[in-house]
């Protein structure tokens, strides 16, 4: 039988990463193993019951059996309005600058292909978390990178980013996805003015918004003057509430931007069944100190064994990553392999995240804190650092 082929366009882009780490932690327990996965950013911790609850009451609710109308139900982009109110200060039409997505990813995927044309530049940072660069690419973008260096805390170089030309779209991420690093509001209120004085789309990429540490508070960028003019910020229910597998998240910001990607997405998808938004508007009334505290501990707990492993790393303000150098004579995918072979430990090699991650990893501390001290343990054993 003739292989039925791909598109050409899909060879275009790298296997997913994570979908790459996956197979490897499935391979390892088929063989055995007892595999801590510190690879991906999945909570382990728990949706809260309330939000369980306010599901289970809508999942009967006839009305959520029907199309729940394509850019969100107005109920929860009225609350979205008041939460962002609320934490942010920032004044939003539910109207036209709320658009309801099928979790962050679907929407930081599909933006590309509403706003750019093929050739156009897009602006990604390396390391990044690899949905920017892939679907930018696929949708037929020239993709240039710049670089996030650990001297400057992770954070872009203006001059840099205006030396790569005119860019069509920008995309951004503070709280940042693999570093951990964080931007206070000057830094963003740089990158609004480069993108108005260039005609630029941002995008902030805000998933890890509220989870941050040491007292930082991460700002919208919206709250940043001319931001509405020029800029977009995806925000998603999954790292805050624990809830990655119900795919729900929301973009806001400039009104024509997402008009683009409403107008693309109806032609893609329906939207989110009715009683997950309904869950998610439920969700919204919550606090997440819980979800920091026990973060906070492991981070804690971590920081504590890399020091005594004499690993080096970046102590981040947001997220719950960590992101640290591999030890001498690895390299980051080497190193990922030696740890899921000879310790059962899965990590995210940092070159899958761009050149500029080559020579780090990165540990999502999404598992318990006995199983990361378990995995610590485990690495201990190797003895990767005293050479
Ligand atoms: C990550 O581990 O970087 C993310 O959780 C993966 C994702 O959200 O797709």
């Amino acid at each position: 039988m003739t292989p039925i082929r791909h598109s050409k366009r899909l060879d275009k882009v790298p296997p997913f990463l994570f979908d790459e780490l996956d197979k490897a932690k499935q391979k390892a327990r088929a063989s055995g193993k007892k595999v801590i996965d510190l690879a991906i950013g999945d909570p382990d911790l728990p949706t809260p019951s309330h939000i369980i609850e306010s599901m289970r009451a809508a999942v009967t609710r006839p009305s959520n059996h029907q199309y729940p109308g394509y850019r969100g139900t107005a109920q929860l982009r009225r609350g979205i309005a008041a939460w962002f109110l609320r934490r942010y200060g920032v004044e939003l039409d539910p109207e036209t600058e709320i658009l309801v997505l099928i979790g962050s990813k679907e929407g930081i995927g599909h933006l590309p292909f509403a706003l750019i044309d093929p050739g156009d530049a897009v602006l990604v940072p390396d390391p990044g978390y690899p949905v920017y660069a892939n679907t930018s690419i696929l949708a037929g973008g020239e993709v240039r990178y710049f670089a996030l260096r650990e001297e400057e805390s992770f954070l872009p170089r203006t001059e840099e980013l205006s030396s790569l030309g005119k860019a069509r779209l920008i995309f951004l991420n503070y709280p940042n996805n693999p570093t951990g690093a964080v931007a206070e509001k000057k830094e963003l209120d740089k990158m609004v003015e480069l993108a108005a004085a260039t005609g630029a789309v941002i995008c902030n990429d805000a998933a890890y918004n509220e989870l941050t540490f040491d007292g930082f508070r991460s700002p919208s960028i919206l709250e940043c003057e001319g931001a509405m003019d020029c800029a977009i910020e995806i925000h998603s229910f999954s790292k805050t509430f624990n809830m990655t597998g119900w795919r729900i998240g929301f973009a806001v910001g400039n009104k024509d931007v997402l008009a683009a990607l409403g107008r693309l997405k109806v032609n893609l998808d329906s939207s989110v069944f009715g009683a997950i938004q309904d869950a998610a508007l439920s969700a919204l009334s919550s606090n997440y100190d819980e979800n920091l505290r026990a973060y906070e501990e492991r981070r804690k707990l971590a920081f504590d064994w890399l020091s005594r492993l004499g690993c080096s790393f970046f102590r981040p303000k947001g997220s719950f990553y960590v992101w640290g150098r591999v030890p001498r004579d690895f390299s980051s995918v080497s190193f990922a392999v030696a740890l899921l072979e000879k310790a059962g430990v899965s990590v995210a090699p940092g070159s899958g995240f761009g050149s500029n991650g080559e020579g780090w990893f990165r540990m999502a501390l999404t598992r318990p804190g006995s199983e990361i001290a378990e995995g610590f343990q485990r690495i201990s054993g190797l003895k990767l650092w005293t050479n």
